[in-house]
């Protein structure tokens, strides 16, 4: 059957897989620090050359951020699109990795082999697992699996800036019968997982300003107030005792999860205690009604991601500073408007500021959360294909974080898009020490060509 000499291609062939990915983790495509634009479009310029050994019509194009990589190759009925993205987040704190993040090798510990490296996981390492799927496709074919457009940004880790245009822009030639995203993780480990929601995402930078300079505390201590300490009266009033966001219409248009789907993930026997063990912690920390999944899946929230001022040096120095700031996000769910949003938590700090004080905002990116409709016959090929793959049959799960574009499919090209990924929790993604397991790139690979010769 051709399928196994597919598969049997993938694992043949698997050390030199592993060698492209090195490659391309060598390119340090941090999208949102400008000091990278050139190793961005580096990365795209890769991914260019690499799919047009594949044989696709492949080029990078330039957007006002960074380039977004299309390609298409293949013939068939059935017109798939693969989107993932190129660039990766920043790196600090240098000093918590291991080794440098952009010279990626594959280590042996004590849970398997893995791929280490920022991007290993997020993205570039589950981008290859569809990319190099293709390859071995067709090696044994000699074709592409299908008509296929690959379609990779680089602007994902910074809110996806330019792809509404893009989109709107070349509409009809990303148009596909349904988008497949690589970006996403298994449930608990083995599980293999699709994931049907996502929760979209706001994000707003805030400073709030005191005295026109910085004093001495202890000469102007007392009497003049203290940004810091205003900020951080604010940020602590974000949630009440409960858990709950007190931010007024924060949950206006919020719904609950319907039945059938509260059923599915009861049915998953998610181990929340294992969950929170293995990074230090046991008690679910969100609203105390909810149960663990909710708060992760289905229910929005309200996150502190920095917050800084004064004099945080070496040393000691009682200043008072001029000035506070702190980075928040807000993880939004179906129903609930960024925009909207964005202006009811402004108008709630401005309501708090006390005498003396002024607040700036500036916004960061923001995208409403995404929900996949699973009518689409690929569905459940693809489920049969997971399950074919990892022995046991695959989950419909959510998903905490955000990818922007998997709403947009819908709303900007009329298509479904089906989210398959291979990633662990304890990949760390975002953090110091990333990694992809060495199983999950093989697998993802194996899985991916089990799902096309479903599809195609
Ligand atoms: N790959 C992640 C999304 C993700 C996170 C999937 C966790 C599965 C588990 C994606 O690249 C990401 O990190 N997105 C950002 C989006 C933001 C910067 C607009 C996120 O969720 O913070
Ligand atoms: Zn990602």
């Amino acid at each position: 059957m051709s399928l196994d000499k597919v598969l049997a291609k993938i694992d043949a062939d698997l050390d030199q897989s592993v060698n492209r990915l090195l490659d391309l983790l060598r390119i340090p495509s941090i999208s949102t620090d400008p000091a990278y634009k050139s190793d961005c479009a580096r990365a795209a310029d890769w991914l260019v050359e690499d799919l047009k050994t594949l044989g696709f019509d492949a080029s990078s194009r330039p957007t006002p951020g960074h380039p977004m990589v299309v390609a298409h190759g293949g013939t068939g009925e059935r017109h798939l699109l693969f989107y993932g993205h190129y660039d990766v987040q920043p790196v600090d704190p240098l000093d918590l990795w291991d080794r440098d993040p952009f010279d990626p090798e594959v280590q042996d510990t004590a849970k398997g082999r893995v791929i280490r490296g920022r991007g290993s996981a997020d993205d570039k390492g589950q981008l290859m697992t569809f990319i190099e799927a293709c390859r071995a496709w067709k090696a044994v074919h000699g074709s592409l699996p299908g008509k296929l457009t690959i379609f990779l940004e680089g602007e994902e880790e910074s809110g996806s800036p330019s792809l509404i245009p893009f989109m709107q822009d070349n509409a009809a030639e990303l148009k596909a019968d349904i988008a497949l995203i690589c970006d996403t993780g298994m449930f608990e480990d083995t599980t293999p997982a699709i994931v049907t929601m996502l929760r979209g995402l706001l994000g707003e930078e805030i400073t709030v300003y005191g005295p026109d300079k910085d004093l001495h505390s202890g000469m102007y201590g007392g009497a003049a107030i203290n940004p810091i300490r205003v900020l951080t009266k604010i940020l602590g009033n974000l949630h009440d005792e409960t858990g709950r966001v007190t931010v007024p219409h924060f949950y206006d248009g919020v719904q609950e999860l319907p039945d059938a789907i509260r059923a599915q993930w009861q049915a998953l026997a998610f181990d929340h205690a294992k969950f929170l063990g293995d990074v230090g912690l046991s008690v679910p920390a969100g609203e105390q009604d909810r149960t663990p999944l909710e708060m992760l899946w289905s229910r929005p929230t309200a996150e502190i991601n920095g917050i800084w001022g004064g004099y945080t040096g070496q040393g000691f120095k009682t200043v008072l500073p001029a000035e506070a700031h702190a980075k928040i996000s807000f993880r939004l769910v179906a129903g609930q408007d960024p925009d909207v949003l964005r202006g009811h938590f402004r108008a709630w700090v401005q309501e708090q500021l006390p005498a003396d004080c002024r607040v700036e905002f500036h916004g960061h990116g923001n995208g409403p959360a995404g929900v996949m409709s699973v009518e689409a016959p690929a569905f459940d090929a693809a489920r049969a294909a997971l399950g074919e793959e990892w022995g046991k049959p695959a989950a419909f799960v959510g998903c905490g974080g955000s990818i922007p574009i998997a709403g947009y499919f819908k709303t900007y090209l009329d298509m479904d898009a089906m989210l398959i990924g291979f990633g662990r929790d304890d990949d760390q993604i975002h953090s110091p020490n990333e990694k992809y397991d060495l199983e999950c790139f093989q697998k993802g690979i194996r899985s991916w060509a089990r799902v096309l010769a479903k599809l195609v």
